[in-house]
């Protein structure tokens, strides 16, 4: 049994132990409903972040000012990309992995992609419960932060299946995802 999954007008069937990764702007719900995915599929849930800060034994934050952004995305492609080889995960991204290009080609190639869509008129209701702990938002006013969320809208458009997750629960989009999965 699979399913069939098309991007770039190539059609492919998958199988089911393929591994599903989550992207989207951050705050987006990709670690929650990540969770409720995998939990639902009896599926292994990884947090690329959480993978990357106990690599360093550090918070995100903390790697980026002690270590840098640069480094951070280097671990962050280099785990993304091994684990997209690997059969039956579900992967939370953070929104800034698919910036490159060698992490969108793996993910889109061995993985199939989920697309968390959220609107900015959403989104920005969410700001204040998430500031603290990405550093990428802070120092930033809230126009700032709206451009930042356009200019990323584009990398996302890499994807084989949107869900709009404007008006919804976690455990509804869950359960869509699933039902769409077969
Ligand atoms: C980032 C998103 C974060 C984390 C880091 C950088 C980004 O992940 O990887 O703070 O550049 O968008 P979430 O999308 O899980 O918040």
């Amino acid at each position: 049994m699979g399913y069939v999954r098309v991007y770039n007008g190539v059609i492919k069937v998958i199988g089911n132990q393929q591994s599903i990764v989550f992207i989207g702007f951050m705050g987006a719900g990709k670690t929650t409903i990540g969770k409720l995915v995998a939990e639902k599929l009896r599926r292994e849930f990884i947090d690329i972040d959480e993978a990357i800060e106990k690599e360093y034994g550090i918070p995100t934050s903390e790697i980026f000012k002690k270590i840098g952004e640069k480094a951070f995305r280097a671990k962050e492609k280099e785990i993304i990309i091994e684990l997209s080889k690997r059969q039956g995960y579900i992967l939370s991204l953070g929104g800034g992995a698919f910036l490159q290009e060698e992490t969108r080609e793996a993910c889109l190639q061995n993985c199939t992609v989920i697309f968390l869509d959220i609107s900015w008129e959403y989104w920005k209701e969410r700001i204040g419960l998430i500031i603290d702990s990405r550093p990428v938002l802070q120092g930033r006013n809230q126009e700032e932060i709206r451009e930042l969320f356009n200019s990323r809208q584009a990398i996302y458009q890499h994807h084989h299946i949107k869900i709009g997750t404007d008006d919804q629960q976690p455990e509804q989009i869950a359960e869509y995802i699933v039902s769409k999965l077969g």
